[in-house]
């Protein structure tokens, strides 16, 4: 493990995609595994909304899909690894099925697909598919052409907005998803920080037209979701024309989003520090239902790694915006991300980082090993770090993060705020529902219902979830 893993994070150990429509049953089945970040997670989901209209009913295990679609993440070297490894298991099961006259279709998507494209299909002969993301679009004309007997690499941005060519959530498959919900409102970065794929594999910066975005936050509302998550890889860089005419920014867009009937609580990730702007911070100040928790990756401390980052700001700059946030809604929590032993590290710049970390006091934070990306500006810069130096600083970091984040934990015991319940829990009683800083909460309540927002009072905690009982108020 070279991160804190908890939900909600940019990772590669999030969960198949799936959703559940009876009324296709034995239909052809699609299996959609995911690696990567949120707008993995919801491109997935998009995706299987839009074979769903071709018939592909969706299963959660491989052994009985006739389609294989993995959805992959390029961020870091372990991260790309985990696709060659799923199409050798790919490649013994389709060799099997040949035996027995039955056929298995391999798709790969996603950040892997986009960067190495034909280099797939030749180094993997099970492939019958890739296809990046800004095509998704057209996975069902793809299909078509594989089921023709071609191999087909679909891997050009797009010139259509591939948003208005997806079909939008069904309010069957929304309602089979929960109560919780993502919406891609930007895509793509136009940074480029030196050690980062993602302008890359993502394009350069899409906002999604505010009409679009509303649009499906209604249909959404309508199916039951209380609580919103906007996507972005820069999702704080988001704009668009109001429909007052006016140039909005993501603060605005929260606004108009908090006054659609039945969504109760939002949420935006991941944002960049030179992007909060006052309108933005104004929403924390104003909105109570845009939740008390912020993700703004800083990657390190020193102000000479930082440029080196092509962050484009300093550490000083990074604590005088947590003030302002901090001083527009005081029980803000703050997470992070961070990078140990970028090219040219020394010690003194990584105990800069264990400064800012000290000073900020994160809630949560994720850690990763500095991993040279091909084709990234780092990946040639001098001076890289030897494993060994990153792994002890990763160490390093990591506890310093875990006291924080578990100080953060207990100080949340004998607290009353509001939860959303989620799910029943495994025990008879017992739901599971999600804290404003997005902790799993496991409450003994009779009578509580999925959707329901609770008062709950926090009588003891987990490792990374919080126990409590209802509030009678
Ligand atoms: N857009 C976000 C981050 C997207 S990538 C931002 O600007 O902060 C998610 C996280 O992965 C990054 O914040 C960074 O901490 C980490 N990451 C990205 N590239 C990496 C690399 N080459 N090696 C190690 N970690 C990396
Ligand atoms: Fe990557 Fe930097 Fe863009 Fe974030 S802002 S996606 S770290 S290039
Ligand atoms: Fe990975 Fe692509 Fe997301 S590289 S972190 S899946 S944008």
């Amino acid at each position: 493990m070279d991160d804190i893993s908890i939900k909600h994070q940019p990772d590669e150990t999030s969960g198949a995609a799936l959703i559940n429509s009876p009324a296709l049953a034995n239909t052809r089945k699609v299996y959609v595994k995911t690696y990567g970040c949120q707008m993995n997670v919801y491109d997935s989901q998009r995706m299987a909304d839009s074979l769903a209209a071709e018939g592909y009913s969706p299963t959660d295990t491989a052994d009985d899909a006739d389609l294989v679609l993995i959805n992959t993440c390029h961020i870091r070297e372990k991260a790309s690894e985990k696709l060659y490894s799923a199409l050798g298991r790919l490649r013994k099961m389709k060799d099997a099925r040949a035996k027995e006259g039955r056929e298995l279709t391999v798709g790969v998507a996603g950040c892997v697909a986009q960067a190495e494209g034909d280099e797939i299909t030749r180094r993997a002969p099970v492939v019958d598919l890739v296809v990046g993301p800004q095509t998704y679009h057209r996975l069902p004309q793809a299909l078509a052409r594989v089921a023709k007997g071609e191999r087909v690499v679909e891997t050009e941005y797009a010139i259509e907005d591939k948003f208005e060519h997806l079909p939008s959530p069904g309010k069957e498959q929304t309602r089979s998803r929960g109560v919780t919900a993502f919406l891609t409102v930007q895509e793509g970065c136009d940074k480029f920080c030196t050690f980062c794929v993602v302008p890359y594999t993502r394009g350069s910066e899409v906002s999604r037209p505010v009409a679009q975005i509303l649009k499906e936050a209604e249909k959404l509302a309508d199916a039951g979701v209380r609580e919103l998550t906007l996507l972005g890889q820069n999702v704080n860089a988001w704009h668009g024309e109001g429909p007052d005419g006016r140039e909005w920014g993501l603060g605005e867009l929260l606004y108009r989003l908090a006054e659609i009937p039945g969504i109760a609580r939002l949420r935006y990730i991941t944002s960049h520090p030179r992007d909060m702007d006052d309108a933005l911070i104004n929403a924390h100040r104003d909105l109570d239902m845009l939740m008390p928790y912020l993700h703004l990756p800083v990657q390190a401390g020193s102000d000479r790694i930082l440029k080196a980052m092509n962050r484009k700001h300093t550490g000083d700059d990074y604590l005088r915006l947590i003030e302002r946030i901090r001083n527009a809604r005081s029980d803000i929590a703050l997470s992070g991300d961070f990078i140990v032993g970028f090219p040219g590290e020394t010690d003194e710049d990584f105990e800069a980082t264990l400064q800012l970390v000290r000073d900020v006091t994160y809630a949560a934070a994720y850690s990763f090993k500095y991993s040279p990306r091909p084709g990234t500006p780092g990946a040639d810069l001098p001076d890289h770090i030897d494993e060994a130096v990153k792994d002890e600083r990763l160490q390093r970091l990591q506890a310093l993060l875990s006291e924080q984040q578990y100080a953060f934990q207990r100080s949340l015991v004998n607290k009353s705020f509001d939860v959303l319940i989620e799910k029943a829990g495994r025990v008879p009683g017992q739901m599971v529902g999600r804290s404003p800083w997005l902790q799993p909460v496991i409450i003994d309540v009779h009578g509580g219902r999925i959707g329901d927002i609770i008062n709950v009072r926090i009588i003891d905690t987990g490792t990374n979830s919080l126990i409590g009982v209802r509030e009678m108020v």
